[in-house]
């Protein structure tokens, strides 16, 4: 069937499934079924307080509508030393397979300390003991410096779970505008913005010219 063009097929806030939290569950797990690779990898932006920008990829490990989407890091990287200084950031998922692209903006707020001990500790041991053992950003002097800080953790925790470094924690984004872009023919591709609306619950909507 032709695909109609002068009709938006992004859900607004008006219809069913217009949602922007909704949306991008089903965009989510469309994702999951399509993509090689790391469905839930993203590109998380940054800024110093004076608005130099940098911009890498991170894991989302959880999401929920009342507080946003998560992610976990060592909060001594530059990322994380950004983040202590600008709590503003920005979020980029593009799903090469399904062409489409969510762009999210908001606030980040640290996770409490259970909850990044609970998340550190549902990881494999090895992960764990690579992450402590991480002086993440920070220039390594050879690669066989790193491995010994390895050896010298797994050796103090010989076996189970390894402490958890307070400075390897998680932040989350509360979104405030969520936009959702998808290949249209002709390039004539399909853009809708969704900001929160201030003080109320509930989002605007509108589209975007491509
Ligand atoms: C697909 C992918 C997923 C990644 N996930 C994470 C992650 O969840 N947390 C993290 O700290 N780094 C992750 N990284 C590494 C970061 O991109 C980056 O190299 C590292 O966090 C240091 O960034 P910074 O110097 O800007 O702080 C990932 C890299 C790739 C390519």
């Amino acid at each position: 069937m032709a695909d109609d063009l002068a009709t938006s097929a992004i859900p607004g806030v008006s219809d069913q499934d217009g949602d922007p939290f909704r949306l991008f569950d089903l965009w989510f797990a469309e994702a999951q079924d399509s993509e090689p690779n790391d469905p839930n990898a993203m590109a998380l932006a940054t800024a110093t307080p004076d608005g130099i920008p940098s911009v890498r990829m991170v894991l989302l490990k959880e999401h929920a509508p009342e507080e946003g989407f998560t992610f976990y890091t060592n909060a001594q990287s530059r990322k994380g030393t950004e983040i202590r200084a600008n709590g503003h950031a920005a979020l980029l998922f593009h799903w090469k397979s399904l062409r489409r692209q969510i762009r999210i903006e908001g606030p980040l707020q640290e996770v409490s300390a259970e909850r990044a001990d609970a998340y550190f500790h549902s990881r494999g041991r090895d992960s764990q003991i690579g992450s402590a053992a991480s002086d993440q950003s920070r220039p390594l002097p050879t690669r066989a410096t790193y491995l010994a800080r390895i050896e010298e953790l797994a050796a103090r925790f010989p076996e189970g779970d390894v402490p958890r470094p307070d400075h390897w924690t998680g932040f989350t984004l509360r979104p405030d505008r969520m936009e959702f872009w998808l290949d249209r023919p002709n390039r004539l591709h399909d853009r809708r913005l969704f900001t929160r609306r201030p003080g109320e619950t509930g989002w605007a909507d509108t589209l975007l010219y491509p």
